[in-house]
């Protein structure tokens, strides 16, 4: 028998309710048991005085680029760098070349991951096929192939009768719809926030608007149907506001937030550095201190990346050429414990609840989420007095698209456990 005996952390775990000095034995790569001074033979002993101990996390949005763009990432490093991240789970995108539209794409993600052995990739299926917004995939079979659950990320399904299907299908075969928000015909073009700044700047403008007539709609189409709703990347505060009517009304409608909205604005953009370019755009500090909010107040669920791996010759382009996005795994847990928890502006049971049971309650991962006994033994072992710095060298990630590139962290994960596996770092 498998045996590890995690002694002397403070463990944080919003599923069970835990929180404080505790010992957590793990059998055959279950949580066997979580108590105080356990002692038990012939068990490997990790001594984590002054450590935290958390649930493994669960990233609910990543960009893999496999199959396709493999030179920008794989499956193989974009899980790598999940798992020394924290991230024991996470959901790869569909917006891959060809996209991940059919059941064999499916099943030859799951299939990849397995072979890994890394962090567990689920794979999301698109709504439409080819993410041409124009006929509906083939989502129940995609849903028995192992997609767990759907979207056309990087595009919104404009179509509302082809949405409206999606989200009847999402109860037929329980599962959730992921929308990308974002009414092209107002955002096309843009590559920041529209406001004064970006006039200044002479960028073109996303306005806000293109979020919120988008997330209105879904939530209209939601309505009808009772179909499960997930709005990615929330960026600004009319967004969470809308979000908050849907579920005081009741509906099936959960969200998430990026790190790169919870800690930057706008402003960052002053320097024209692409580095900076995503898609929401950064808005304004009102949003980002609105959507921390949000977060608090349980609107918004779940803290996912949106790790958008690009590499260097693209992301280094001029800023309108620029691909969007920025890349998070290897080290957003570090990010958001030096930028928010130590700053007081975040709580770490909130973030912990959203990076845990938050993604586990919605996806239906009923296996993890909570250090709670007979779920799989997915546990995130965080040195706050350890420094981490950002480099070539400490990235798992193919890419180094990320502001914080040179730049130093707070706090280190020291050891991810996988289903009972060790992995030091
Ligand atoms: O910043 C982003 N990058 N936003 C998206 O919606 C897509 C993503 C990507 O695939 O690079």
């Amino acid at each position: 028998m498998n045996r590890i005996l995690i002694k002397n952390g403070h463990i944080v775990d919003p599923g069970s309710g835990k929180d404080g000095v505790l010992d957590i034995l793990v059998e055959d790569g279950k949580i066997r048991e979580v108590n105080r001074n356990l002692k038990v033979e012939n068990a490997r002993v990790i001594d984590c005085t002054g450590k935290y101990v958390f649930p493994g996390f669960i990233d609910m949005h990543t960009h893999l680029r496999e199959p396709g763009e493999e030179y920008k990432e794989d499956i193989s490093t974009g899980s790598n760098a999940a798992l020394h991240g924290g991230f024991t789970t996470v959901l790869a995108m569909p917006n891959t070349k060809p996209p991940i539209d059919s059941r064999g794409l499916v099943e030859f993600v799951i299939r990849r991951s397995k072979e890994e052995k890394k962090s567990e990739v689920f794979p999301v299926g698109a709504i439409t096929k080819g993410r041409e917004g124009r006929e509906l995939a083939e989502i129940g079979d995609m849903r028995e192939g192992g997609a767990i659950a759907f979207s056309d990320d990087g595009d919104w399904v404009k179509n509302s009768s082809i949405m409206r299907r999606a989200l009847e299908y999402s109860k037929i075969f329980h599962t959730v719809i992921i929308s990308h928000a974002e009414d092209p015909d107002l955002s096309r073009l843009g590559v920041a926030n529209e406001s004064a700044l970006s006039y200044k700047l002479g960028l073109r403008g996303k306005p806000k608007e293109s979020e919120y007539i988008a997330i209105f709609r879904d939530i209209a189409l939601s309505r009808l149907t009772g179909g499960r709703l997930h709005i990615a990347h929330v960026s600004t505060k009319e967004s969470a506001q809308l979000i908050k009517m849907a579920k005081e009304e009741g509906l099936p409608v959960t969200a998430e937030v990026t790190p790169h909205h919870l800690i930057f604005t706008e402003e960052n953009l002053e320097i024209f550095d692409p580095v900076y370019k995503v898609n929401p755009p950064l808005r304004k500090n009102e949003d980002r201190e609105f959507l921390i909010e949000a977060l608090k107040e349980g609107v918004i669920d779940v803290i996912a990346t949106d790790h958008a791996p690009h590499a260097s010759f693209e992301k280094e382009d001029e800023f309108l050429a620029a691909p969007f996005g920025m890349i998070w795994l290897d080290f957003a847990f570090s990010a958001l414990y030096t930028f928010l928890i130590q700053k007081n502006k975040l709580d770490l049971k909130t973030v912990i609840q959203s990076l845990t049971t938050g993604p586990s309650k919605i996806l239906g991962l009923d296996d993890r989420g909570s250090l709670e006994k007979g779920k799989r033994a997915d546990i995130v072992i965080f040195d706050p007095e350890k420094d981490i710095e950002i480099t070539r060298n400490f990235l798992k990630s193919k890419a180094k698209n990320t502001p914080l590139f040179g730049n130093k962290l707070k706090g280190k994960v020291i050891i991810t456990i996988k289903e009972g596996e060790v992995f030091e770092w």
